[in-house]
């Protein structure tokens, strides 16, 4: 059985961590953000991003992983989450574990992304012994889809966003992944 989350990873700048209560403010603003939010089919309100926390941390108890609160070192500030999750919806690659991310745009384009999720990649592999990882987004998500090409995935087939109705922008996805044998940063 995969052992219990630590307390946090950490890497050279970031620490990631288990959510707080004073993560809701800054993680409501970081969802009601348009510039964050612009590939999401929608922005989340203070009462969604309260449910999103709560929904983390349950994934986090059910399966001994989950998206990480992440925050700077040197300041102890808040910038968003990266982290490892199990989508929801069903397709041909389903069940999977993606790989995700979501920061606050003041600390965009410094690479806390990658370095996040090196960190959430390794503990994927090592500690919770996956086989693949995955991460998905809107073909039109030039930003996220440059940060899985820079940790080393590789794209596969293009898919259909189940939860979005036929015809939306947003429907059309790229997917990327990783195996363990193909990862070579532990
Ligand atoms: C995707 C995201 C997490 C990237 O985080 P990051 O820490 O800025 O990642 P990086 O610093 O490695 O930057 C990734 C690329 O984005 C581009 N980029 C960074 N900051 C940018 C900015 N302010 N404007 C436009 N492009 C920018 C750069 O081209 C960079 O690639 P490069 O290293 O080849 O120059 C961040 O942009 C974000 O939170 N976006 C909104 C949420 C989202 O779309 N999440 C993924 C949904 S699946």
């Amino acid at each position: 059985m995969t052992k219990q989350a630590p307390q946090f990873l950490e890497t050279d700048r970031l620490k990631l961590r288990h959510w707080r209560k004073d993560d809701l403010e800054p993680f409501a603003r970081l969802n009601g953000d348009r510039r964050v939010m612009e590939w999401f089919p929608k922005m989340l309100d203070r009462d969604e991003t309260a449910a999103f926390i709560k929904y983390i941390q349950d994934h986090f108890e059910t399966h001994r992983f989950g998206l990480w609160a992440v925050e700077i070192k040197e300041s102890g500030e808040f910038i968003g989450f990266v982290g490892l999750w199990k989508p929801k919806f069903e397709a041909d690659f389903t069940p999977c574990v993606e790989v995700g991310w979501r920061l606050l745009a003041e600390h965009w384009g410094q690479g806390f992304a990658p370095e996040a999720a090196i960190a959430s990649i390794d503990d994927g592999f090592e500690r919770i012994g996956l086989d693949e990882i995955m991460s998905f987004t809107s073909i039109h998500n030039k930003k996220s889809i440059r940060v899985m090409e820079k940790l080393g995935l590789t794209r596969q087939a293009d898919f259909e966003h189940p939860q979005l109705p036929e015809g939306h922008f947003l429907r059309p996805h790229v997917r990327y992944s990783i195996r363990k044998e193909d990862w070579h940063r532990a």
